[in-house]
């Protein structure tokens, strides 16, 4: 098997050196000599023992595997109540069919144990006890069962506009890079499907794309969108809050619905901005309230929409000195997105 000497922007995570010989079956640091394993030829530059508890998690038991594979269904059952009918009607369906059924299974339950027919009541307590079983194994759809309609009703019946909208960021941070004159290099940190990097503008610069995701199962969505769009991109597996990139790489560095549920955000913040070249840009969205939440709306967002994060907001507290201009825009009710500067 051919084996080629990497070296540039990836950093071993054991050893922190910058040379592997790479197969695609695997990827050896020439600094300490650990090997990496690949899946599906992408390396999984990351030690599993130093991952946060939180981040091994969420990665065992909603991204990988089934969920994984799901989760160009579950997300947008997630925010069904913030989306416009027109889009999330078929959510809506499958919601109602879904309480209908258990509604259906109590009541009839209730006129089994009345009229004393109990074999029939115990097979539908049986059936209505797996149902919810398996919903409260992911908490957030048991809540989406009670919170989703009175948080829609709440959210349309007043109208909300942010002061600068998704659309406006990027097109804000995408501007300046359109006359860089030179090709650039952008990370996606948390990738996943590679979604967001595809879809928003980022692919119309002339530059380099690199991607990493803890998730198998994500990633290879992710690689497979990529390829379908043509489009060549550097996969790697690996931690946000150990980036195996060098220092100063990186001209953008973008994480899109992640930075809020890793396990240490500042920690995965300051590694983006590590990652960044000085004078490079950081663009990250993730979920955070609007000021003017209704109480059902508060509780849609906490046991819902951003019921697997660790913190709820865009931790500008926490922020690196070396981060400036830092702006943090409110652009849905529950997302923001927050762009900043590497000095330098
Ligand atoms: C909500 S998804 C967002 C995916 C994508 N950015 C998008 O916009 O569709 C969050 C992603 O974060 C990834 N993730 C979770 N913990 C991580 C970690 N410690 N390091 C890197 N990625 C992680 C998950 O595997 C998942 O793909
Ligand atoms: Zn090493």
């Amino acid at each position: 098997m051919a084996t080629e000497l990497k070296s540039s922007k990836y950093r071993c995570p054991q050893c922190s050196a910058g040379d592997f010989a790479v197969t695609t079956t695997r990827w050896r640091c020439t600094g300490c000599g650990q090997s990496f394993a690949c899946a599906s030829g992408i390396p999984r530059l990351f030690v599993e023992d130093r991952l946060g508890a939180q981040d091994r998690k969420l990665r065992d038991t909603f991204y990988d595997g089934l969920f994984g594979r799901l989760y160009q269904i579950t997300m947008p059952a997630i925010v069904m109540p913030v989306r416009p009918l027109a889009i999330s009607w078929p959510y809506w369906i499958a919601y109602g069919v879904m309480v209908g059924l258990i509604l259906g299974l109590a009541a009839g339950l209730i006129s089994t144990l009345i009229t004393g027919a109990f074999a029939a009541a115990a097979l539908l307590f049986a059936a209505l006890a797996l149902i919810l079983w398996l919903l409260s194994r992911q908490s957030w759809l048991l809540h989406l069962m009670w919170v989703a309609v009175p948080a829609w009703l709440s959210l349309s019946r007043k109208p909300w506009a942010p002061s600068e909208s998704f659309a406006a960021v990027h097109e804000r941070a995408l501007a300046p890079l359109r006359d860089a004159g030179r090709r650039l290099q952008i990370l996606d940190v948390s990738t996943g499907s590679c979604n967001s990097l595809y879809r928003h503008g980022w692919m119309a610069l002339d530059a380099d794309y690199t991607a990493i995701d803890l998730s198998e199962t994500m990633l290879k969505q992710g690689s497979d969108l990529m390829s379908a769009a043509g489009v060549p991109v550097d996969l790697v597996l690996g931690d946000a809050m150990e980036l195996p990139f060098q220092d100063d790489r990186f001209d953008v560095v973008l994480s899109y619905g992640a930075v809020n549920g890793l396990s240490d955000p500042a920690k995965a913040i300051a590694e983006m901005a590590r990652v960044a070249r000085p004078g490079g840009t950081l663009l990250f969205l993730d979920e955070q309230m609007y000021d003017a939440a209704t109480p059902v709306e508060r509780a849609y967002f906490m046991k819902v929409l951003s019921s697997h994060n660790v913190i709820h907001h865009c931790p500008v507290e926490d922020f690196p000195p070396s981060l400036t201009d830092v702006r943090v825009s409110q652009v849905y009710q529950f997302y923001y997105i927050c762009t900043a500067r590497k000095a330098g």
